[in-house]
């Protein structure tokens, strides 16, 4: 398979897409990325790379940080920590607090902002550095000793993160914090603002297409526990769009406001997108189309 011709011809198609949809603004810092970039990168379970476009330009990761602190508190600790949160998908956008009260401070699933931050806490008290175990991690897998948190967005994010302040307290109010809401709010606003390429994040996310092997070779995740993250992916990875990625993709997929979208194809490759630009639900509209062109090109869905 040309899979650089493929890649190359995905650029191409998408390229008319960036107008569609806007960058997000609730973070004010991240309103400053031109919508016109775009990049694609596929790892392959060997290693071997392929990449288009704005590939090796990074950009800020928000959300797709939440499939490594999942893995990482999942490799420390494997199954506690759905005592603390659902692994149903939400239905609801992924900052609403609506959903949080009706449920009594468990969060629907580790993906949405609130269940992210449950993950972060636990992280935190395993770790004693929840955004450094994220960045650490991250480093070792992508190979990119650089990887590091951008404090201009942390600090944007932070002072803009009402709704997040909010969140937090709603669950320390239900007894489902165990450090102090500042602590948690500041490692995971860290972790959502470490800056990466899609090459780096392709390559820092092949574990889960490697049944949970890492780059260096050695099990990072156990194959069931590689299944179950790529599980909640699928059916949380994109919140209330989650049925349409599948739809349209047919893959495992996280996203997040920068722009970035993680798929893994198991026991194949990994592929990152990047396109600023995000529809209603808070996922790349360029990404998302390119995903759709990638599976129907290469017959990857795992459909
Ligand atoms: O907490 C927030 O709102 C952001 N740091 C992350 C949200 C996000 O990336 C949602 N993904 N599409």
């Amino acid at each position: 398979m040309d899979m650089q011709g493929i890649l190359d011809e995905i650029v191409e198609r998408v390229a008319t897409l960036c107008h569609q949809g806007s960058v997000a603004a609730y973070i004010p810092s991240l309103s400053q990325v031109s919508p016109e970039k775009f990049g694609i990168c596929v790892a392959m379970a060997d290693g071997t790379v392929y990449g288009a476009g704005d590939w090796r330009t990074p950009f800020s990761i928000q959300s797709l940080s939440k499939v490594f602190s999942l893995a990482l508190v999942m490799s420390y600790d494997y199954d506690s920590i759905w005592r603390r949160v659902f692994r149903e998908p939400s239905g609801t956008p992924f900052n609403s607090m609506v959903q949080l009260e009706a449920d009594r401070g468990i969060p629907r699933n580790p993906f949405i902002n609130a269940g992210a931050l449950v993950v972060t806490d636990r992280l935190l008290t395993l770790t004693g550095d929840a955004a450094g175990s994220v960045r650490g991690l991250l480093r070792r897998e992508s190979g990119n000793p650089e990887v590091e948190v951008d404090e201009v967005v942390a600090a944007s994010e932070a002072g803009h993160g009402h709704r997040n302040a909010s969140m937090a307290h709603l669950l320390a109010s239900y007894g489902n914090l165990e450090n102090p809401v500042d602590d948690v709010l500041a490692n995971y606003f860290n972790q959502c603002a470490l800056e990466m390429s899609c090459e780096d994040l392709a390559k820092a996310s092949l574990f889960l297409a490697r049944h949970g092997v890492s780059t260096g070779g050695t099990p990072f995740l156990s194959p069931n526990q590689s299944k179950r993250v790529n599980a909640v992916m699928l059916t949380c990875g994109t919140y209330d769009a989650a049925g349409e990625f599948a739809y349209r993709v047919g893959l495992p997929g996280k996203s997040g406001v920068g722009g970035g979208i993680v798929a893994i194809v198991p026991g194949r490759c990994s592929v990152t997108v990047w396109g600023p630009a995000l529809g209603p639900n808070g996922n790349s509209v360029a990404g998302i189309a390119a995903l759709d062109a990638f599976t129907a090109r290469t017959e990857w869905s795992i459909f």
